[in-house]
Parts: structure tokens; sequence; C-alpha cells
């Protein structure tokens, strides 16, 4: 039997637009295959990150400024590639993680103006050439977005309400950020329309794993 080959998804796109949802579901379907899966998340993934994570993301975390900001990001990201993230996929693992570098480029490098062109360099400096095989931006108008982001912070009660207490007009611009970054992409990136139910948007993206990546049935 051929040793299975591994690879790197990431999911993108605001608040609420259900990256958690539809991980999990991809999860589930690449695992009935048979494959080897391991689910992260950014910021965070290593006990390191997720300490950087506690300062980007928490009410009283700091004021940090969007260099500052995409700084810590990239220092909590170099250790999770080099220490979760390459290793697993060197095991033939399939790594889903739920944001990456893209988020930066989204939430820093547009929503709040810094530029792509420094994230880029940091980008490249921190991780060369490494980037995901594939990457889902789950596309929703911001408004619908934050309407479930919101339904899920009252349920959960959770603490992490940094990023989602930014306006209307912030998270259009992420929308814009990202959608210009899949047009930058088009190899890497694909654009899902997250408007719709669950079940109908994880037959899409699994569609699309099936097609990019070997073994998957
Ligand atoms: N396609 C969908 N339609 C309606 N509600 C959804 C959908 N996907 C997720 N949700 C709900 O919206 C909220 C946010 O989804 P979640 O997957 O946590 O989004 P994200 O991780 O992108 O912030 C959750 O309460 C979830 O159950
Ligand atoms: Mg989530």
């Amino acid at each position: 039997m051929n040793k299975a080959v591994g690879a790197f998804i990431t999911f993108e796109g605001g608040e609420g637009s259900g990256k958690t949802t539809q991980i999990h579901l991809l999860k589930e379907r690449l695992k009935s295959a048979g494959r080897d899966v391991i689910t992260t998340r950014e910021p965070g993934g290593t006990p390191e990150a997720e300490k950087i994570r506690d300062f980007l993301v928490q009410r009283e975390g700091g004021n940090w400024s969007p260099m500052a900001e995409a700084l810590l990001l990239f220092a909590g990201r170099t250790m999770h590639v080099d220490n979760l993230i390459k290793p697993a996929i060197a095991a033939g693992k399939i790594v889903i993680s739920d944001r990456f570098a893209d988020s930066t480029r989204a939430y820093q490098g547009f929503g709040h103006g810094l530029g792509l062109e420094k994230i880029d360099e940091m980008n490249r400096l921190c991780l060369g050439d490494f980037a995901p095989d594939m990457t889902f931006i789950l596309d929703i108008p911001a408004e619908k977005g934050l309407l479930r982001a919101e339904k899920r912070l009252r349920e959960a009660g959770s603490g992490e309400d940094r990023f989602e207490r930014l306006d209307l007009s912030f998270h259009e611009r992420l929308r814009q950020g990202y959608l210009e970054i899949a047009r930058s992409n088009p190899g890497r990136c694909i654009v899902i329309n997250a408007d719709d139910v669950p079940e109908s948007i994880a037959a899409v993206i699994g569609r699309h794993t099936q097609e990019r990546i070997a073994d998957v049935r």
C-alpha cells in the first residue's frame, strides 16, 4: 500500500462564517475515507502560540498596534509550523487549521490598514515558501456572519470577544480583503458561498478536497 501523502488545508473567513462547523464536517469525511487528520487553530496551536493567543484575543489583553499584532501572530505561527504542522504533514497526515496567515493578511493587512506588503515580507521571513495546499475562504455578508457569531457568543459565554466587537464596516473590509487574497492566489484559494445550510457547504468543500488531494474518496 502506498504511504499516504500529507496535506495542509486552511479555513478562512470572518467571525460566524462557519469555519469551525465546516472543519468538523470535513474532518469526519476525511476520517471516513481512512485518512489520518489533525485539526489545529490560529492564533495558537502549540503551547507557546496559545499564550500569544491569550494576549491577543482577551478583552483585557492589551491595545496592540496592527504591526505589533502581526509580529506576535507570526511569532506564534513559525513555531506552530515547525513544531506541529510540518511534522504532521511529513508523517502523512492531513492538517486542517482554523485560520492561518491569510487571517493576518485580512485582519491586520486589510482590516487594520497595515497593507499587504509588510505582511508578505513577514510571511517570507518566518515561513519561507511554506503555504497551505488549499485554503477555503468562507464568504458570507458581514452582517449575517456577525449575527451568527453573536448567537454563538451568547450560547457559549466565551471571553474571546475582542475581534467580534469590531464594527460592521471593519467586517466588510475584511470580506473584501479575503476576496482580494483569493483573486491573488487562485491556485490555492477557493471561495465558498457560506450563506447556505451547513450540509450543502460541506458537500461543496468535500468535492473540492477530493479533486485536489490524492487518496480522498
Ligand atoms: N451554514 C450555517 N447556517 C446557519 N448557522 C450556521 C451555519 N454554520 C454555522 N452556523 C452557526 O453559526 C455560529 C458560528 O459558526 P462557527 O462554525 O462557529 O463559525 P466560525 O468558526 O467561522 O466563527 C454557530 O452557532 C454555528 O452553529
Ligand atoms: Mg470558530
